[in-house]
């Protein structure tokens, strides 16, 4: 399909799918750029009137970060392209045009009550997302949550109202926030996290070209598998369960590994010698 056929398509599936609701019309005219986005439109529609070429590519990026409006980033994103609309996570009276009537229901982030409070919103995406708020619920992430101390939610790392999924360019950076030495969550977690990330992807694109030369053993379904869940198992937030299931699918596709210290023959030794004082405690009791 072309570029052009794949845009229609978008553009008609976000029109069927969106229809009559009053949240996205009204807020399609709503704008949300701040005075000096707006003068920064003004200048790229000048460049673009005067025929200077490289305008929108010399500003795409900038532009990109500066067009915060909402509805924009909503409207570009798999939820718009789904249907997920704004009162899905909202609420509010998205089949009334009267503004107040309309709002009704629409809390503040800022507000406990809100679908969109930050400890709530969690079970406000898990309404569709049941696996990954499973997998979440699991998390050292979660229990911090649960007691009101810092930690990620759900739009920590998929920020509204794009909703995007980290790649292995940008997911250092969104764990870096807290994993550093100043915050003091463990800091080692995001070169790892980028590197699993990384590997998964070079892993899925490994067996699609084993695919295509026409290898479907049991061994590479087995593999798919456990990638194709991949995604959904990163919301446990556990580093060695997400390595031991890299490492499994390395071993099934027969992937060298690379030449590892072994820590765990130490740490048996260590936890042996543990239970043998503790059992030693019990029996001088
Ligand atoms: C008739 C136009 C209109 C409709 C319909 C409408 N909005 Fe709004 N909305 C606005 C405007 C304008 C603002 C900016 C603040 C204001 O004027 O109240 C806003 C603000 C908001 C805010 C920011 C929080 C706040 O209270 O300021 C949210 C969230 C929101 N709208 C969601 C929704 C949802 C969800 C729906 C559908 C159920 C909806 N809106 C329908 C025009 C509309
Ligand atoms: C998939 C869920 C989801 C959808 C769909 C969604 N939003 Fe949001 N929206 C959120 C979350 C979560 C936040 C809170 C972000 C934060 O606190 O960082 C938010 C924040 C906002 C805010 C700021 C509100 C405040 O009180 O600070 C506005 C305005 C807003 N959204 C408008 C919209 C509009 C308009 C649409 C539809 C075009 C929409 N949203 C669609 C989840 C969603
Ligand atoms: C009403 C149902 C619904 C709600 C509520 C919802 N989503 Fe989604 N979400 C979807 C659907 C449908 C898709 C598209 C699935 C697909 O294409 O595979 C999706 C896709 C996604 C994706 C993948 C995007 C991509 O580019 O591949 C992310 C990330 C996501 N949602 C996060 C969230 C977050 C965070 C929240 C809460 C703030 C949320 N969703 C709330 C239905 C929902
Ligand atoms: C600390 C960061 C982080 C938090 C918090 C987080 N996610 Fe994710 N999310 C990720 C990563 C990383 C991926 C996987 C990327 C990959 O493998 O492609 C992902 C993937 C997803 C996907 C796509 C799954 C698929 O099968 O393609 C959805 C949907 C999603 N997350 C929803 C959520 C929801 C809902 C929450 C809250 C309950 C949440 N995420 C919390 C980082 C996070
Ligand atoms: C908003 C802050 C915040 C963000 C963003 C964040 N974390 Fe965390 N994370 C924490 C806190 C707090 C803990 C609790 C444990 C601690 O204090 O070390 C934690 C614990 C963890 C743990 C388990 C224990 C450990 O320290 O090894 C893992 C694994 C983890 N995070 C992975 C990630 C990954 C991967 C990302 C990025 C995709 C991420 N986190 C983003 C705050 C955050």
């Amino acid at each position: 399909m072309n570029r052009f056929l794949i845009l229609v398509v978008l553009v008609a599936s976000i029109a069927v799918a969106t229809a009559e609701n009053s949240c996205v019309d009204c807020h399609k005219s709503v704008s949300a750029f701040k005075p000096e986005e707006m003068r920064f439109n003004e200048i790229r529609k000048e460049h673009l009137e005067r025929g200077v070429s490289c305008s929108l590519e010399c500003h795409e990026d900038l532009l990109s970060k500066l067009a915060k409006s909402n509805y924009i980033q909503w409207s570009s994103s798999k939820h718009a392209i789904s249907g997920v609309t704004c009162d899905r996570c909202h609420g509010g009276n998205p089949e009334t045009r009267d503004k107040e009537k309309a709002h009704t229901g629409v809390l503040r982030a800022s507000d406990p009550a809100s679908s969109i409070y930050y400890m709530n919103i969690p079970s406000t995406c898990g309404v569709c997302h049941e696996k990954e708020l499973a997998e979440f619920t699991l998390s050292e992430h979660y229990k911090k949550l649960e007691n009101v101390e810092l930690a990620p939610t759900c739009s920590t790392c998929h920020l509204p109202h794009g909703f995007k999924i980290p790649e292995t360019t940008n997911m250092a950076e969104i764990c870096q926030n807290c994993h550093n030495g100043n915050i003091g969550a463990d800091p080692e977690v995001p070169p790892k996290a980028q590197e699993l990330l990384k590997e998964s992807f070079e892993l899925k694109s490994l067996i699609n070209k084993m695919k295509a030369e026409g290898k479907d053993g049991e061994n590479i379904k087995k593999a798919e598998q456990i990638l194709d869940t991949f995604p959904v198992t990163w919301h446990e937030f556990n580093i060695e369960r997400l390595e031991a299931e890299i490492d499994a699918v390395k071993s099934l596709l027969g992937v060298e590994e690379e030449a590892k210290s072994v820590p765990g023959f130490e740490l048996s030794i260590i936890i042996a010698a543990f239970a043998t004082v503790m059992l030693l405690r019990r029996f001088t009791k």
